[in-house]
């Protein structure tokens, strides 16, 4: 037999294989990167031992995979979607933001972030004339780690309608409807007029929906606003404050509710309200963030 002892990459069983591939990788320059995709070959090849796969599983897998890309579109996500339910999303904002300071935690981002959303002044209202839904009055402010005002902090906020839906994922409305940037004054407050925000399903059409019901798992979320937070000399905080009478608050399907991010949506049922064209019942809510010092980042959309 000819003589191949040489040629230490020949793979002839499952025990060696994972060294090889190691040692294939081993030039890679970005130190980074290799540490990344090093660790995920040995967690992914430990993973396979353990629960070894068979071929059809395999093949199974990778058109699952497959799917999620395809399913993916520029008004829809579904590779974001896919870890938001896995709870790889959730766990990863934690490890970044869960630290000894009293920061307030992160929350994933989700998959209807849009970059461009309209500018407005403090107090404005991001809700486009004609949209239903019982007012709200949102406050905010913005600290660092120390209790001091973080001013001129670009703020983000994006939400579901009252019958919960972004406004990409809805015909009745308007361009960017439920979306607005808005700046931090000299106290760190900003303050925004909107509608109260009802929880709603992820989508379910795609392959993750599929998933979710193979696990008998609901896919609704529980009744949040979204909230990025960009200031100079501050990591960037991407966040969500939940409404404390929401459903699914003990259950939300991508894992994303923390008890320091659920506020206080209160119901006034008479009184004078912040603005002459509302009477009846309106909601407001107050909220103060908490930012950490570091280097502001810039989140990706993950749909246009
Ligand atoms: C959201 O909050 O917008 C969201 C997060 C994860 C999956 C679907 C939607
Ligand atoms: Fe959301």
């Amino acid at each position: 037999m000819t003589d191949l002892s040489h040629l230490d990459s020949i793979v002839d069983d499952p025990d060696s294989i994972t060294e090889v591939v190691l040692k294939a990788m081993s030039e890679t320059d970005d130190a980074r990167l290799k540490q990344i995709v090093d660790a995920l070959v040995r967690h992914a090849h430990a993973f396979f031992r353990e629960i070894r796969l068979t071929d059809p599983e395999f093949e199974k897998g990778l058109e699952f995979v497959k799917a999620i890309g395809q399913a993916t579109v520029d008004d829809h996500n579904e590779v974001v979607l896919c870890a938001d339910v896995l709870g790889f999303s959730t766990l990863i904002t934690l490890l970044n933001t869960a630290d000894r300071t009293n920061r307030t935690p992160g929350a994933l981002l989700g998959p209807f972030y849009r970059g461009n959303s309209p500018e407005y002044a403090d107090g404005d209202s991001i809700v486009a004339a004609g949209s239903p839904g019982a007012p709200l009055f949102v406050r905010c402010r913005v600290v660092n780690t120390a209790g001091e005002a973080v001013k001129n902090a670009v703020v983000d906020v994006w939400q579901a309608s009252p019958v919960g839906l972004y406004e990409n994922q809805d015909p009745e409305q308007p361009d960017m409807n439920l979306r607005g940037r808005f700046h931090t004054d000299a106290d760190g407050f900003f303050r925004f007029r909107s509608v109260r925000p009802a929880g709603y399903p992820v989508p379910t059409h795609g392959p993750v929906g599929k998933l979710l019901e193979s696990q008998h798992r609901h896919p609704y979320r529980p009744a949040h606003i979204h909230f990025v937070i960009i200031a100079d000399g501050y990591e960037t905080l991407v966040s969500q404050v939940f409404a404390d009478d929401s459903e699914h608050l003990g259950s939300d399907v991508v894992f994303g509710v923390n008890r320091a991010l659920v506020g206080k949506f209160l119901a006034h049922e008479d009184g004078k309200a912040p603005a002459l064209d509302v009477s009846g019942l309106y909601y407001t809510l107050e909220y103060e963030f908490v930012v950490a010092e570091g280097t502001p980042t810039y989140p990706t959309p993950p749909i246009k």
